[in-house]
Order: C-alpha cells, then sequence, then structure tokens
C-alpha cells in the first residue's frame, strides 16, 4: 500500500445521472418488465430467507466513538492475491443476465475494472467465458458447478485457465430451485442462441438444467474433492453456511470460502450469512480468505460483514440493478456509491484502513 490513499469525492453535487442506490434500484425496477423483475428478485418458497438477508444488515448498530474519527480513510484491501480498490468482487450471477442488458457480463467487466475490483463469471452466463475475458480485464474468477461428468468439469477448468482466469469459484446445486414468482410467470430464460459454454444450440442455463434432470447420483464430497486436487487451478467453495461445511471445503483443498445462501435462491429457510459467518471465521482462523454475500445492499453492508470477519463482500443484485438500470454506467455508479458509502462509514467508525474493522466497530459486541 501507498502512502496515498485513494482520494474519494465527497461532495452531494454532481453531474451523475444517479445520486443514490436507491435511484439506480427504481429504475431498474421501471425499465424491466414484471417478469423480468421478479426474475432477478425473487427468492424460494415464502422469500424467508430473502427478506432476512437484508433485515440483518438492518439490525446491525454501529459503536461510534467520539473524536476518534478518520476524515480519508483508506478503502483498498488485498484478498486472494488481488488489489482492490475496495472490499468486493462482482458475485457470479447468471443465467439470464442479458435479459437485465444485452451486454450481460461484458458491461459489468468493464465497470468492475473501471473500479478497480475483480469479476467473478458464472458458467451460465450470456457469453462464452472466452468472450468475456477477452471484453474484461478483471474477468479472474469463473464459477464452475460441480455437476455431470467429472472430466468434462476439468475440460471446463482448463478451459478458464487458457482464457486468464485465475480461480475456480466452486458451486454445487443437486436439484430444480423452488422459485414460485417464476412458476407463477412461466418464466424461461430469453437469448437461447449464440455462443454457448457448453456448444451451440441451447443456453448454458438450458444445459445446465439437463445436467441437474439427468444425472445421478449427485457429486459427493470425495469427488469434489478429487476435482479441487486435479484442477489446474485453485479452487474457492461457494454455498458455505456451516463450520462443517467450511471444514469439509478446506480439507478438499479449496484455498478460500465463500459463505453465501445465493441470495435466499437456493432454498427458503436457511440461515442468514451475516449470522453464520463469525463462527465460520472463528473455525478457521484469521489466514483463510473468505468472501460473503447475500443481502449487501450499501456501503455499510460491506463494512459490517468485513467486521464479522468477512475479506471481501460479493456483489448480487445490487450489481444487477445497476446493469438493469444504465448497463455499464449502471453498474460503473453503482460501484462507485458502495465504495463510497463504505468509505464514509470506516471515516466515522475510525477506521483508518479495512483491516481495522473489527466486531469492536459494532454495538452489543
Ligand atoms: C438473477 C440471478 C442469477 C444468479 N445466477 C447465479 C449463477 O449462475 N451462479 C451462481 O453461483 N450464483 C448465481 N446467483 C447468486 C449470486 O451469485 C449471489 O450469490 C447472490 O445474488 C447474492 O445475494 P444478493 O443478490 O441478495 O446479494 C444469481 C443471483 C441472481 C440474483
Amino acid at each position: 500500500m501507498t502512502d496515498k490513499p485513494n482520494r474519494i469525492d465527497d461532495r452531494y453535487a454532481t453531474r451523475e445521472k444517479y445520486t443514490t442506490l436507491r435511484g439506480i434500484y427504481k429504475d431498474a425496477q421501471r425499465r424491466l418488465s414484471e417478469v423480468d423483475w421478479n426474475y432477478l428478485s425473487c427468492g424460494t418458497g415464502d422469500e424467508v430467507t430473502l427478506r432476512e438477508n437484508t433485515a440483518v444488515f438492518d439490525r446491525i448498530r454501529f459503536e461510534v466513538p467520539l473524536f476518534a474519527g478518520i476524515s480519508n480513510p483508506d478503502t483498498r484491501t488485498k484478498v486472494l492475491g488481488f488489489d482492490l480498490s475496495f472490499p468486493a468482487f462482482i458475485a457470479p450471477f447468471g443465467g439470464g443476465e442479458a435479459v437485465f442488458h444485452p451486454e450481460g457480463h461484458l458491461a459489468i467487466g468493464r465497470a468492475a475494472a473501471s473500479a478497480g475490483i475483480q469479476q467473478m463469471v458464472p458458467v451460465a452466463a450470456a457469453h462464452s467465458l472466452e468472450e468475456v475475458a477477452m471484453a474484461s480485464p478483471v474477468a479472474s474468477i469463473f464459477q464452475m458447478t460441480f455437476v455431470g461428468d467429472e472430466g468434462a468439469v476439468l475440460e471446463m477448468i482448463e478451459r478458464a485457465k487458457v482464457a486468464g482466469y485465475q480461480y475456480i469459484c466452486v458451486t454445487y446445486s443437486p436439484i430444480r430451485q423452488w422459485r414460485e414468482r417464476m412458476m407463477e410467470d412461466r418464466f424461461s430464460i430469453r437469448g437461447e442462441e449464440g455462443p454457448s459454454n457448453f456448444g451451440p444450440g441451447k443456453s448454458d442455463a438450458a444445459a445446465l438444467v439437463e445436467l441437474l434432470d439427468f444425472t445421478r447420483p449427485r457429486w459427493s464430497w470425495a469427488q469434489a474433492a478429487s476435482v479441487i486436487k486435479k484442477a489446474p487451478l485453485p479452487c474457492i467453495v461457494k454455498g458455505v453456511s456451516s463450520v462443517r461445511d467450511a471444514k469439509a471445503s478446506l480439507d478438499a483443498g479449496a484455498v478460500g470460502l465463500y459463505v453465501s445462501n445465493y441470495g435466499g435462491r437456493t432454498i427458503d429457510r436457511t440461515p442468514t450469512t451475516l449470522e453464520t459467518l463469525p463462527a465460520i471465521r472463528d473455525a478457521v482462523g484469521k489466514d483463510v480468505p473468505v468472501i460473503f454475500d447475500s443481502g449487501v445492499r450499501r456501503g455499510s453492508d460491506i463494512a459490517a460483514a468485513i467486521a464479522l470477519g468477512a475479506d471481501a463482500v460479493a456483489l448480487g443484485r445490487i450489481v444487477a440493478y445497476g446493469l438493469a438500470a444504465d448497463g455499464e454506467n449502471g453498474v460503473r455508479r453503482t460501484l462507485e456509491l458502495l465504495q463510497r458509502e463504505f468509505w464514509t462509514t470506516l471515516g466515522h467508525l475510525g477506521c483508518s484502513t479495512v483491516a481495522e474493522l473489527s466486531p469492536a466497530a459494532l454495538a452489543h459486541h
């Protein structure tokens, strides 16, 4: 780190199209059809976990010290070897991100690069992994579902390596999710043509669903471990929500953990990740990189997650809102506003660096 921290422009007066994240959210909702909005915003079942994921952040209270504030805190950090302008990655959301904007992860990648953070790219995206890698200087983590034939999974990982990705984000999904808003809409992802990670003729999301429907039995930990060990790229495991799975992931050879409940999109009535995070951090010690997502909607949420043990957050829906509102510009502005609010939170809490955030920043700890 240099001694000159990133300078943040904190004036309210701006020529930007969007002054707040709320404005971006409203625009995204206005621009998308109701069906596409449901696809973006829905959860599973009664959406209890979806609601709790954000409600748990609403219950966070900071303890603000007097005469200890910092006027220009440094939001930069290093995670998994990446220098980040603030502790965030783009979450690997896909399936139908072209529904939100035709440029999908191409636009997201350009915006992430200008914001100084890194991008996770899903296997089921609207563009092939190579196309995203060509367009985005920060497409560094490729999300791969461990399903189907082991050899095919390893081949896809090799392809990702050749394209320039540096890590694999391992995910696991044994069966289709119960998303009632999408069921009521009879939703199916459009834009089936075009280049695809699984070959021409169908979307990657459709190809994955086929694998889900026809592959039995599901993968075991032993199988996952053998692929992680053979993989030509280091792996982080996503979907960790318990100490048991944190340990199993590390035993399987993961170099990092990604604590996530997929934004409540996989199964309802699971704990929020903010509640499970501290025990996981305690169990694995301070040196294991831990990425966190599900419910991050503003800069102070990032501070709360870091204080409770994450090294960085991943940004899912909040970035999708930016994409839907105004493509690359919407994502760029979203990231800028998140970074600024995070900066302001650090300053008020008296933290001059990200590393100084600890549970002491929170009231009732
Ligand atoms: C529309 C949409 C599509 C998603 N697709 C994927 C995917 O293909 N692979 C994946 O690992 N996670 C996927 N996710 C989950 C996100 O990567 C991330 O874990 C989640 O959005 C975090 O919750 P939040 O959006 O409430 O912050 C998707 C999320 C959304 C909203």
